[in-house]
C-alpha cells in the first residue's frame, strides 16, 4: 500500500487564522501540560492566554510575530516570537524570545517545530536579532529534548508564577545564537 507524503506548509499567521489558533492553542497546551495544574481557576486563566483574543493582540503587536504550521491544509501548530526581548538570565541585548511553540500531538515528530523555528530565526536575523531564547518547564522532557536537538543550550533556571501545582514551577531558560546557525543546526533532516 502506498501513502502520500503529508503536504506541509509553514507561513506567517494572518487575521483569518485567529479563530483556529484560538482552538489549536488551548488544545495543544492542555494536551501537553494539564498535569501541571491542580487549581482549576489557575488552569483556566492559563488556557485563556491561548484564546483567539490573545492571539489577536499578539498579531497586532509591533514587536510580535506568529507563524503557523499546516498539514494537508489544516493548522496543527504555531510559533510566537517577541523581538527585542532579552533573556532573563544574562540580560544580553539582541534577544528574540520564542514565546510559544506548540504542535498538536498527532502532528508531532514531523519536524514541524524545527521548521517553525527555522522560519522564526531567519526573520529574527533579518530584523537584527543575535540570539533566540525560550522558557520551558523543567518537567517537560519531550520539549527539552527537542530544543537540545535543535541546538539550544541551557542558560539557567527561573520559577513560573502562574499557579501550577507544588513542586512543578521550575523553568529552564535555553538560548541559541542565530548568526550562521540557521542553516547548520536547523537543516531539515
Ligand atoms: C516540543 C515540540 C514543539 C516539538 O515539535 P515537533 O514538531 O514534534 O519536533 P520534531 O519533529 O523536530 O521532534 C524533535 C524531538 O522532539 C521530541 N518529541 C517530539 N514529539 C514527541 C513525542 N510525541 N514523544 C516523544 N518525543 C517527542 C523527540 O525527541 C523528537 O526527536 P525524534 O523524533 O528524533 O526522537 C512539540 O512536540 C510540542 O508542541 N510539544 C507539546 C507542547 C510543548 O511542549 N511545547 C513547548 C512549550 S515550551
Amino acid at each position: 500500500m502506498e501513502f502520500d507524503e503529508p503536504k506541509i506548509l509553514i507561513r506567517r499567521a494572518q487575521a483569518t487564522d485567529l479563530a483556529l489558533l484560538g482552538v489549536v492553542g488551548p488544545a495543544a497546551y492542555a494536551e501537553a501540560y494539564a498535569y501541571l495544574w491542580g487549581n482549576p481557576r489557575a488552569f483556566l486563566r492559563q488556557l485563556k492566554t491561548f484564546s483567539e483574543g490573545a492571539f489577536a493582540e499578539h498579531l497586532h503587536r509591533e514587536t510580535a510575530r506568529i507563524w503557523v504550521a499546516m498539514v494537508n491544509g489544516d493548522i496543527v501548530g504555531f510559533l510566537t516570537m517577541n523581538l527585542g526581548a532579552a533573556d532573563p538570565v544574562t540580560g544580553s541585548a539582541g534577544g528574540a524570545e520564542i514565546a510559544r511553540i506548540y504542535i498538536l500531538g498527532p502532528a508531532s515528530r514531523l519536524r514541524l517545530g524545527r521548521r517553525l523555528l527555522k522560519a522564526a530565526m531567519e526573520q529574527a536575523l533579518a530584523e537584527g536579532a543575535a540570539y533566540v531564547w525560550l522558557h520551558v518547564m523543567a518537567s517537560a522532557d519531550r520539549a527539552r529534548r527537542a530544543y537540545l536537538q535543535w541546538g539550544f543550550s541551557e542558560l539557567g533556571r527561573t520559577t513560573f508564577t502562574g499557579g501550577v501545582a507544588a513542586g512543578l514551577s521550575e523553568m529552564v531558560v535555553m538560548a541559541m545564537p542565530i548568526v550562521n546557525r540557521v542553516d547548520r543546526s536547523l537543516a531539515a533532516r
